[in-house]
């Protein structure tokens, strides 16, 4: 099977295509003055092409549909492992372009493969055959393996309780999760809540860390009474000074997967996605 990394996911792409003992196709990936990109493949591609982007900006997302027209007489599995605008998965008021499901219509491709997608509902958004993988076992095992002593698993909001209950049942641990209301873009209020938290190790878990004002909230509830803090989530999206802002909270590390790559992307859903190819 030929892979093709799209520019967001070079890495995600050639540990895949080892997995699966692929053929790893090259691609060139250009921007001219003005902005514009520019993609072209080097290696001719088979009739079976995947193609593996994450979207975490609009010119990853342009990237995407280059390479799927690109591939156009192939029949194409599009891999987004992480699939930007999928917050906007519903008209939250009158008028609303509902994103999500205007990115999933401009996808012409046989299949669609995604991790941990923000919303199951936007599956139904795609063409075609769409699913979410769950990369919370891989996320589970990594944390296992840090061998804290007391951890206890919370998520920041009630949207991923879900996967907190599923990496304390990895963990063999506790879990909880707080209640959430977002007040702007970056800012979020996190009612407190009594929880028996002295000197346990608190993993914060989410989908996706994007400015870190959810977690940096989360984490001020706890940082008096743990022992450690931890923040961990799928899709490390991370604008601007999030990281800082987490360490800067009391985080000791942050741990996510690759689906989008960054420093903190050290759990690889390569596997995860060998398995469903
Ligand atoms: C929201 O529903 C998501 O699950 C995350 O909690 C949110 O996107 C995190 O965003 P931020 O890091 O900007 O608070």
């Amino acid at each position: 099977m030929d892979i093709i990394g799209g520019c967001s996911s070079q890495l995600l792409a050639s540990r895949i295509a080892e997995k699966i003992d692929g053929r790893l196709i090259l691609a060139e990936f250009k921007t001219f003055p003005d902005g514009e990109q520019y993609t072209r493949l080097l290696d001719a591609v088979d009739d079976e092409v995947v193609i593996v982007q994450s979207t975490p900006t609009d010119s990853d997302f342009i990237n995407l549909l280059q390479l799927i027209d690109a591939c156009t007489d192939a029949k194409i599995t599009a891999v987004i492992p992480y699939m930007g605008y999928a917050r906007q998965d519903k008209q939250f008021k009158d008028g609303e372009a509902v994103s999500a499901r205007a990115i999933a219509r401009s996808l012409d491709v046989s299949r669609v493969i995604t991790v941990n997608i923000h919303e199951d509902s936007i599956l139904s958004y795609f063409n075609t055959r769409a699913e979410s993988l769950d990369a919370t076992n891989l996320l589970a095992e990594h944390l296992l393996d840090m061998d804290l002593p007391n951890p206890v698993i919370i998520s920041p909001d009630k949207g991923a309780i879900y996967l907190a209950r599923r990496a304390a049942a990895v963990m063999d641990a506790d879990y909880d999760y707080l209640e959430k209301k977002r007040l702007s873009g970056d800012t979020v209020a996190i009612t407190p809540k009594k929880l028996d938290i002295k000197g346990m190790d608190v993993i914060l878990i989410d989908d996706m860390i994007s400015t870190g004002g959810t977690m940096a909230e989360a984490i001020a509830t706890f940082k008096s009474e743990a022992s450690s803090l931890h923040a961990a989530c799928v899709h490390p999206v991370l604008t601007e000074n999030a990281v800082l802002r987490l360490f800067h909270a009391g985080v000791k590390d942050i741990i996510s997967t690759d689906t989008i790559e960054k420093g903190v992307s050290k759990v690889s859903v390569a596997s995860l996605i060998a398995s469903a190819l």
